[in-house]
């Protein structure tokens, strides 16, 4: 590696999605997506702040220590990966909405460190459609400026931040909450985030298309792993044939730490170091998901390393899947994941036979049923929402006995539409005739 001639005070990143496999997000769903914020704000002044660059090593400042990802918020409302920069909301119930954006400035010495950055500009204005992009240099006190003049919507009915741990991180977030003067001070402060965690329940044509795009790398990698497995392999050489696959498919990175566990460790839920052998007739838990494009994937395929389930393991393993499938045939508008748990936990509590004596298999399932996804692998979003077309979820129940060395879980991603639930993820086998099959296939 280069030793750096000089420190930076920031490191340039890549400025949009403009050049990744992904592409840049169209303009038009950035303005639909700020315009439906402003929209639910109604009159009031909203700030949002980027994310900045990890700090992985603070050793003299490496640029390549920052593998910089946008916040989620920001991306989703600009398209861009600028850090240090703010998005500033302006919703009057009278005049028309307004949006400024601060970015920073270029630097032609950092520029030949890390390459070329977005600067404030036309070609900002042409990847955001926003007009008014200015630098970030005094943001923090233009804003401050902005946000308490006497005409602003902040002053007369409000000012919307995402509230919690980023608040009290961001100095002009705590000065506007904490310490403004008596005189000049927002009307109230409310919390941005449940407002755009509304927006981001229900995925756009091009939030879809990202994930469509994440979810086929990730069963393209659960088939490859299933056609790699062999008894006695370890963890991590599974998980290389994983994240290979999705690297070169153009993720961009995991959307989760990949959770493999073998044996024991396929009942150990979280288990994501990788690090044991497999036996022969042990079952694979494969917990995975690329991000494509700022959306993960989240997939989970149970495969057996012999090439075949056990009979034992193929009883469970069919109640498992038939209990997905109930609660995937109840994936409708109007039905709410509370409603999916119970359907869920019924079935597999009624059709449990003798297979879990004394009692039955559902004292196994020890985790929940359902999240949402999309940017992040557990979404933002509310779950008491009913489903409405164009959420995304997961569905994924489990049975973990590790006194049997048994860990069963299926999980697939699930497009709520108008009638029929789509199974996004239906790329990736799940019925054991077609694992063993594709096993089968490849030895
Ligand atoms: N994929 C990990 C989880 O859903 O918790
Ligand atoms: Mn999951």
């Amino acid at each position: 590696m280069l030793a750096p001639l000089l420190l930076f005070a920031g490191v340039a990143t890549a400025h949009a999605q403009a050049g990744s496999p992904a592409g840049a997000v169209p303009v038009e769903h950035l303005r639909a997506r700020r315009a439906a914020l402003l929209n639910k704000i109604g009159a009031g002044v909203a700030i949002l702040r980027s994310a900045d660059q990890r700090s992985i090593e603070a050793d003299g400042g490496h640029p390549q220590d920052s593998d910089f990802r946008q916040d989620n918020d920001f991306f989703y409302l600009t398209g861009l990966e600028t850090q240090r920069s703010w998005l500033v909301l302006v919703a009057r119930d009278t005049a028309p909405d307004e949006a400024i954006l601060f970015v920073p400035p270029r630097d032609s010495i950092a520029e030949r460190w890390t390459g070329p950055t977005l600067g404030p500009g036309p070609e900002a204005v042409a990847l955001t459609g926003i007009e008014d992009i200015r630098s970030n240099a005094e943001a923090e006190r233009d804003i401050r400026r902005l946000v308490l003049r006497p005409n602003s919507p902040a002053r007369t009915h409000g000012l919307y931040i995402p509230r919690g741990e980023r608040e009290s991180d961001i100095a002009l977030f705590r000065d506007l909450v904490f310490t403004p003067s008596a005189s000049r001070a927002p009307a109230a402060i409310y919390d941005l985030r449940p407002l755009l965690a509304e927006g981001r329940l229900i995925k756009d044509a091009d939030e879809l298309a990202r994930l469509r795009r994440a979810i086929a790398i990730t069963a393209k990698a659960q088939r490859a792993a299933m056609q790699a497995l062999k008894p006695g392999m370890w963890e991590y050489e599974i998980e290389a044939v994983i994240e290979a696959t999705f690297r070169s498919s153009g993720a961009e990175r995991l959307g989760f730490p990949s959770i493999i566990g073998a044996g024991t460790n396929a009942t150990v839920l979280h288990y994501d170091k990788s690090r044991g052998q497999s036996l022969t007739g042990d079952l694979v838990v494969m917990d995975i998901g690329a991000e494509f494009g700022y959306y993960t994937a989240d997939v989970t395929r149970t495969a057996p390393i012999s090439g075949k389930f056990t009979a034992r393991q193929r009883a469970l393993y069919d109640l498992v899947l038939a209990t997905q499938q109930a609660a995937i045939d109840s994936v409708r508008p109007g039905v709410t994941t509370r409603d999916l748990n119970r359907i869920a936990r019924t079935y597999m509590r009624e059709h449990s036979g003798d297979l879990c004596r004394p009692g039955t298999c559902d004292r196994f399932f020890v985790h929940g049923l359902s999240h949402w996804l999309g940017m992040d692998v557990h979404d933002v979003g509310d779950y008491s929402t009913a489903f409405a077309p164009g959420m995304v979820l997961t569905v994924e129940p489990g049975i973990y006995i590790p006194e049997e060395r048994i860990g069963i879980r299926i999980e697939d991603d699930i497009l709520v539409t108008a009638d029929e639930p789509e199974i996004l993820s239906s790329g990736a086998p799940r019925r054991p005739g077609e694992i063993e099959a594709l096993m089968k296939g490849s030895r």
